[in-house]
């Protein structure tokens, strides 16, 4: 992505992609910039954006964001109504307890059951909270809004870290929460860095009301200290009754995007390691930060599905079907900008399926990065 010649500004002066046109409502396009951090941001400026489709099909994204603080850094959230179009500032996610900002690595969710008091249809959503020089401690927090997204009131923490928050060896931090229903419980999954005997590994908690939480336990740990697996998304394969666990490790394979195939989420521990592995491509080369959803196929009626894979060194996504097979990934060029962990989401679009887009921008140049999004056939 190279945006650096298109002049930042702030969000009150500028709702409008300046390098092209504004999609027409409810069409597929790609590389739509929808939002620009300000001149004077900080650090990525903007990195890791998380879209959601809302139960009246609108569509809000929110990221990491890296403005001058004061005032603490938040989540904030844009919304579309116009099928991606155009986007406005809608809400924000606001640390309510720490004093410390919402930080790191948004999370949103849509609640498809009753769990405690919170009705199906509540939207959640995760992120970690940690102070700007990233010591003290640190947080997973658990927000829930009920109307719509407008506002999100602290329900829990999810876990906690001594810090630093950082990602050097004895650093007690935590990383990228994702959220998933299991058997009438909410599972978060995070990268865990508070084991001593562990550099990092991947973990998950529990929770049946969304306010007390289960201790961790191990999802993916690597005997050598050093190993970091990281990033965990879960999908699940509906035709095979199969959950997927994907995330990057640097393995006796080489760096790239590794997964688990379990019956359940919450016995991937047990599971082997597969390493994505397109024919005639270098596994290194996908990058790591991976992003993987499931959804029926679009042109069968037998219920068979697709796997989606986004790899953060590929512009391309990653197909496969149920059975996941490690050599049987092909990529597909959808004409949408990488970006570090990309997020993806299908969506509806006037009743029919569509595959979303969400960049944060690459660690690359941060005066490159912005907010992207596109919407796609899904493709097969
Ligand atoms: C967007 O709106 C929310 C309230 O709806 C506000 O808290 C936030 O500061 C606004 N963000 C910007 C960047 O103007
Ligand atoms: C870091 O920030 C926290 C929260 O603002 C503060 O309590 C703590 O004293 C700071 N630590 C250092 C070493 O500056």
């Amino acid at each position: 992505m190279k945006l650096s010649s298109i002049l930042a500004c702030s969000l009150s002066t500028c709702m409008i992609d300046l390098s092209g046109a504004v999609p027409t409502p409810f069409t597929d396009f790609t590389n739509s910039i929808i939002w620009y951090p300000a001149a004077d941001a900080v650090s990525w400026h903007t990195l890791y954006a998380r879209p959601l489709q809302l139960p009246d099909e609108s569509l809000i994204i929110t990221w990491e964001n890296y403005p001058l603080e004061p005032p603490l850094v938040n989540h904030p959230i844009l919304r579309s109504v116009d099928g991606g179009a155009t986007w406005t500032n809608y809400s924000a996610i606001n640390d309510q307890v720490n004093g410390w900002g919402m930080r790191f690595q948004p999370f949103l969710y849509t609640l498809p059951q009753q769990l405690g008091d919170f009705p199906a249809g509540t939207i959640l959503a995760s992120g970690v909270s940690s102070p700007s020089n990233l010591t003290g401690g640190v947080y997973i927090e658990l927000y829930a809004s009920v109307d719509n997204a407008q506002t999100f009131d602290f329900v829990s923490h999810i876990a906690w870290g001594a810090g630093p928050q950082r990602v050097s060896d004895g650093s007690f931090a935590l990383w990228e929460p994702f959220l998933t229903v299991y058997e009438n419980q909410l599972v978060c999954f995070f990268s865990d860095s508070r084991d001593p005997s562990h550099s990092q590994k991947l973990s998950y908690a529990t929770s049946s009301d969304l306010r007390t939480w289960s201790d961790e336990v191990d999802a993916v740990v690597y005997q050598t200290y050093e190993d970091r697996p990281g990033m965990p998304t879960v999908a699940y394969i509906a035709t095979t009754g199969r959950y997927i666990l994907t995330y990057e490790y640097c393995g006796a394979e080489g760096c790239g995007i590794f997964y688990r195939l379990s019956t359940s989420p919450l016995t991937f521990s047990d599971a082997g390691d597969n390493i994505v592995s397109p024919a005639g491509t270098v596994p290194s080369s996908l990058g790591g930060n991976p992003y993987m959803i499931w959804t029926e196929h679009p042109d069968q009626t037998d219920g068979s599905g697709l796997l989606i894979l986004s790899a953060g060194g590929q512009e391309e996504v990653y197909l496969n079907d149920d059975a996941a097979g490690a050599t049987s990934w092909r990529p597909a060029d959808v004409g949408m900008w990488s970006a570090y962990s990309r997020g993806l989401s299908i969506i509806s679009v006037n009743g029919r399926k569509k595959l979303q887009f969400a960049n944060g921008g690459n660690m690359g140049d941060p005066n490159d990065n912005s907010i992207a999004t596109g919407i796609v056939e899904v493709p097969t």
